[in-house]
């Protein structure tokens, strides 16, 4: 048995259609389950509730195998290091008392940072909570997802334009969700492993924001520019979204150290995943963008 977490996000969801069609027994913790996407919903066990809640925990986690683990976002939450324990610390627990052998959790890139870098060092910080308690662990360690591009689908559909707090000129390493899926994947699959271990997952090309907004007019066929955002801009749109004074402050730590190459050292070890940026955008965001 295979217990997923967060089956209707992005990349759980991903995780979720793939286990099922390896024939997978699955068990999926939804906070509603009748969200979870009808190809999969009749041929997974359902736990409703949310994976910081023991009791969610204890049920889905009895005669479990291995997990995939993953923390919401909340940006209203007091602080990115609170929310993101207040996942980790009970599934630490349960995972003992079940003796889950195997964990494969949804992580940062930038382990090993010499300064705190906002969100990310919450994520390093679930790690670490999971590891002390002694299960096999794979921490998928992942930079800018380009999904996060398709948040801007109005902007660079009526405007020409997308933008982000990063540097024009500086290239950014990003990977595609289905890449991350199909590794979770065959972790998951896989008995064979055990120990702990950061695993980077990466794309396997670093354009600048300039160079992404070429390949994205190119793909789409009209001009799209990028407009780099000013660290103000950045917060009082957070602000506007309800987000607290805390994350606020770990959102703009997380971008100082992108911008001072906190992924850096773990792209150059990682083994590129299949997807790069250009077929992406033929693959992704233009069907998004025609949608
Ligand atoms: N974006 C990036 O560039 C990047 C880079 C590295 C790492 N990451 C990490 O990737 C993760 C985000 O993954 P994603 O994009 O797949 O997320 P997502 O699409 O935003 O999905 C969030 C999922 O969490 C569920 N959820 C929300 N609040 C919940 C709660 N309180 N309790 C239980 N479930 C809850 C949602 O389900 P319902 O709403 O249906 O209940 C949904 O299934 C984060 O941990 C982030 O740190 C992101």
């Amino acid at each position: 048995m295979i217990v997923v977490t967060t089956p209707t996000g992005q990349l759980g969801r991903q995780v979720l259609a793939g286990l099922v069609d390896r024939g997978e027994a699955v068990r999926a913790i939804a906070r509603d389950p009748s969200r979870l996407d009808v190809g999969v919903r009749d041929r997974v066990q359902a736990v409703q509730g949310s994976h910081d809640d023991p009791a969610v925990l204890d049920t889905a986690l009895k005669g479990a195998e291995g997990l995939f683990w993953l923390v919401p976002p909340d940006p209203t939450a007091t602080t990115a290091e609170a929310h993101y324990l207040g996942f980790a610390r009970p599934a630490a627990a349960a995972l003992r008392r079940h003796g889950v052998a195997r964990v494969v959790g949804v992580s940062s890139a930038g382990h090993g940072w010499p300064v705190r870098a906002g969100i990310l060092s919450a994520a390093f910080a679930i790690d670490a909570e999971i590891e002390r308690r002694g299960a096999a662990y794979r921490a998928l360690s992942m930079p800018f997802f380009m999904e996060n591009l398709l948040r801007q689908l109005d902007a660079i559909r009526d405007h020409g334009v997308f933008s982000l707090p990063n540097a024009a000129d500086r290239p950014l390493a990003t990977v595609a969700i289905r890449d991350i899926a199909a590794t979770a994947l065959a972790l998951l699959a896989d008995r064979l492993w055990d120990g702990q271990e950061n695993l980077p997952v990466f794309g396997p090309d670093r354009l600048s924001p300039r160079e992404m907004a070429e390949v994205i007019s190119d793909v789409v066929g009209r001009p799209v520019s990028f407009r780099q955002l000013s660290i103000a801009e950045v917060v009082s749109g957070l602000v506007q979204c309800g987000a607290s004074e805390g994350t606020v402050r770990d959102l703009a730590e997380a971008i100082a150290a992108g911008n001072d190459g906190i992924y850096d050292a773990d792209q150059t070890a990682s083994t590129p995943t299949p997807t790069d940026f250009r077929t992406w955008c033929r693959d992704v965001l233009r069907p998004a963008l025609l949608a």
